[in-house]
Parts: structure tokens; sequence; C-alpha cells
């Protein structure tokens, strides 16, 4: 597969709504929570696939901040997987040279899981191969609204004119700050929505969306998700 695409067409930065874990394991008469397992555990050949490609920045929605909402059992079934994977993969991300960063709001989160994500971003922090942001308790409206909060705040302190706030201004405070906008967005599972994901980020991102569920999104899948993002003009507006 990886001699069918163009070296020069890679992705910098690969966004990806790992959608279907629910579908996956339903198919299989198995409770929700057994494929959230299958599809965290998919999360090392997306890393993997990611590294061959050599794709510099790689974002996985993995928690939003409408999940809360999910049966009591589902959610905290989930907090408890982050801290299992994230204690399983750190010396896989370590070998791999992997820098991981978090966007979203981990205040909320369990303290063992928060302090899971907080001991993996600071122990990769000095790594410098693929960056991989994982979106955990993440929602492009709570981001926005947070960066017009901070905005407001630097105005009011009289640190920023409101004529000054530009459209890289403001992205300069939003969680993804320093990242480069997604070339590609990938939505398994076939849903037609973006649902709350990088909301600003994606204003020229490339969608591809498959109807594999998030379990089953392997190297072939990924591989096949870039072939279509290189068979794409990209226009920005222009012609
Ligand atoms: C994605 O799979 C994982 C999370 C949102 C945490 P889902 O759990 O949404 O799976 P479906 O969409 O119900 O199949
Ligand atoms: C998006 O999937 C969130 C994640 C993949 C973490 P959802 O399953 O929550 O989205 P909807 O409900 O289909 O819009
Ligand atoms: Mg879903």
């Amino acid at each position: 597969m990886l001699h069918d695409l163009d070296a020069e067409q890679i992705p910098r930065h690969v966004a990806i709504i790992m959608d279907g874990n629910g579908r996956w394991a339903k198919a299989r008469g198995k409770p929700r929570l057994f494929g959230h397992k299958a599809g965290a555990a998919m999360v090392r050949e997306t890393i993997a696939s990611a590294i061959d490609l050599d794709i510099k920045y790689l974002t996985i929605y993995s928690f939003s901040t409408e999940n809360w909402t999910r049966p009591e059992d589902e959610v905290s079934g989930i907090m408890a997987l982050f801290v299992e994977v994230l204690s399983r993969e750190l010396q896989n991300l370590q070998e791999q040279n992997v820098r991981v960063r978090i966007i979203g709001d981990l205040a909320p989160l369990p303290e063992k899981t928060r302090a899971a994500f907080e001991n993996c971003v600071s122990e990769t922090s000095c790594n410098t191969g693929l960056t991989l942001i994982v979106a955990v308790n993440y929602g492009a409206r709570a981001d926005i609204v947070h960066a017009v909060q901070a905005i407001a705040h630097e105005v009011q302190d009289g640190a920023l004119q409101p004529a000054d706030v530009s459209p890289e201004i403001f992205a300069a405070h939003l969680s993804t700050a320093g990242i480069p906008d997604p070339d590609l967005l990938i939505r398994t599972s076939g849903e037609l929505r973006v649902s709350n994901f990088l909301l600003y980020e994606i204003a020229y991102t490339e969608i591809v969306v498959t109807d594999t569920l998030w379990p089953d999104f392997d190297h072939d899948e990924f591989f096949a998700c870039v072939a279509e993002y290189q068979a794409r003009a990209r226009r920005y507006g222009g012609v």
C-alpha cells in the first residue's frame, strides 16, 4: 500500500474521530466497553501507521465534552481504560519517540486518569518524533469560548487592542496553539458530522469518512484514507 502513496503529498497533520466502538461491540453481542477496549488497542497500530507515513501530527478524539452524558458505568469504564492503556503504552511511545500533548480540560477527570495523562505528557515532553495530540474532555465550542475569555481578559488589561485580534491571534489562544491545522480529518463508522471537533481548525481540512468501525481501522484502512486525500485538489478558495 505504502508505495501507492505520493511521498511528496503526505498530510502533515491527520485528525481522527475514532467512532464506532459501541456498534462494533454490539455486532458481537458484547457490552460497549468491550468495543472501547478493542478501539484503544487499535491506537497503537494507528500510531505506527502515522510514523510509517512520516505524518508529523496525529490528533485523536478520545472523549468529548458531551460523552459525559453516557451511562455512568460506560464513562467510568472509559476513565479506567485510559489509565490502563496509558501505563501499558508509555514505553512504546518512548521507543517510538512520540511526544504526547493533550487538548481538552483534564480537571474534571478522576484523579488517577488525570495523573496518567499528565505523566504521559511530561515523560514524553523531550521526544522529537510524531506529536500525538489526545483530545480528552475536548469540545471545540468550549475551547473557542475559553479562547474568547482569555482574549477578553487581555483586552480588559490593556495588553491587546480589539482591532489587533486576528485569525492568527485567535488561533494562538486555542488549545491547539502552535499545531498546524489538520490537512486530513478522518471519521470512522460512517457518520457525516464533526461532533464538536476542532471547529475552528478544520476550515480547509479535507474530510474522509469511512464506514469501517474504529476497532477495525487498521494500517490498510489508514493508508486508503491517505490515498483518498491525495486524490483531492485542495483549493483554499482559489482556483
Ligand atoms: C467512539 O465510539 C468512542 C467514544 C466516543 C468514547 P462510540 O462509543 O461512540 O461508538 P458508537 O458510535 O456508539 O458505535
Ligand atoms: C465523537 O463521537 C467523539 C469521540 C469519538 C470521542 P460520538 O459518538 O460521541 O459522536 P456522535 O454522538 O455520534 O455525534
Ligand atoms: Mg459514536
